[in-house]
């Protein structure tokens, strides 16, 4: 197999990383997938980024033993929590990270106020304090973390009451602040744009940074000459830490259909085994 026939390998910690999966489907068609959800520790939100870390290094070890040629943290709350020291740990190694979408919204903006949601361990990173610094100097930047709504992602109340009540609770007050802009600070959250779309109404535009993601993961495998050309009949690999049926079920809810879902096993040492 030539470098570039090796899999991408994707890492989230549950369902969300899958919106970002299919932005990658949708740019790089040739491209073979290797997906772990980390099911038994989401969410990663209100833990510590040095767990986090832990888990993002052990996951990246186990992606990489299955020959992953790259590596897309299709989370915001690892990246935030891992990106960097794992960049210093394999500096051969192709990483692409998520980063809140601060800049497109401040490029938008025409009431000069924006909104981003995101979990609590986002908005403590450097790497959040560092995007608003480098990009929102003149605009208001409004921060919302929203603790329990990965969960109810996870347990697929995607469009509940319950859901809706808990999102209009966090987006009123930015909406009486006159936000224009949202940022989907956390890749599980596209996942309920529907219902985010139908609180704000036409006047704000929500801002997914998946398709982005995808466009500068294409820039680097171009760069390093690792793109596939040729159709491979390989196909995708899915694990979850958790139950392989709930997440199958909750691809094929999220319009990934024909996969298998197998399990990887969180070992006592704190590595990854992946089958
Ligand atoms: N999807 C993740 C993110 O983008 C993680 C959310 C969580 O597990 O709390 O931040």
């Amino acid at each position: 197999m030539t470098a570039a026939q090796r899999p991408i390998g994707i890492f989230d910690s549950g369902i969300g990383g899958l919106t970002v999966t299919a932005a990658i489907k949708q740019a790089l068609p040739m491209e073979c997938l290797l997906y772990f959800g980390d099911t038994l520790h989401v969410p990663y939100g209100p833990r510590s980024l040095e767990e986090v870390r832990a888990f993002s290094f052990a996951i990246t070890e186990a992606l990489l033993d299955q020959g992953a040629k790259v590596i897309v943290i299709a989370c915001n709350t690892a990246s935030a929590a891992a990106l960097r020291s794992l960049r210093e740990a394999y500096p051969d190694v192709p990483f692409v990270g998520m980063e809140p979408a601060v800049k497109p919204a401040v490029e938008h903006t025409r009431s000069g106020v924006v909104g981003v949601i995101a979990t609590v361990a986002t908005f403590q990173s450097a790497l959040y304090a560092t995007i608003v610094e480098r990009f929102a100097k003149d605009v208001t930047v409004l921060r919302q973390p929203c603790p329990g709504l990965v969960k109810q992602i996870e347990n697929g109340d995607f469009d509940t009451p319950e859901t809706e009540t808990m999102l209009r609770g966090w987006l009123q007050p930015m909406m009486d602040a006159n936000i224009d802009a949202l940022v989907l600070g956390c890749t599980h959250y596209p996942i309920v744009r529907p219902v985010i779309e139908r609180i704000l109404g036409p006047t704000v535009r929500v801002i997914d940074p998946a398709p982005a993601i995808a466009r500068q993961l294409q820039r680097i495998l171009d760069r390093d000459g690792i793109r596939n050309s040729q159709l491979t009949n390989e196909p995708d690999l899915y694990f979850t830490s958790g139950d392989p049926t709930s997440f199958l079920r909750m691809m094929e809810r999220l319009g990934l259909d024909g996969f298998d879902v197998a399990q990887g096993k969180w070992e006592n040492d704190g590595t990854l085994t992946l089958p």
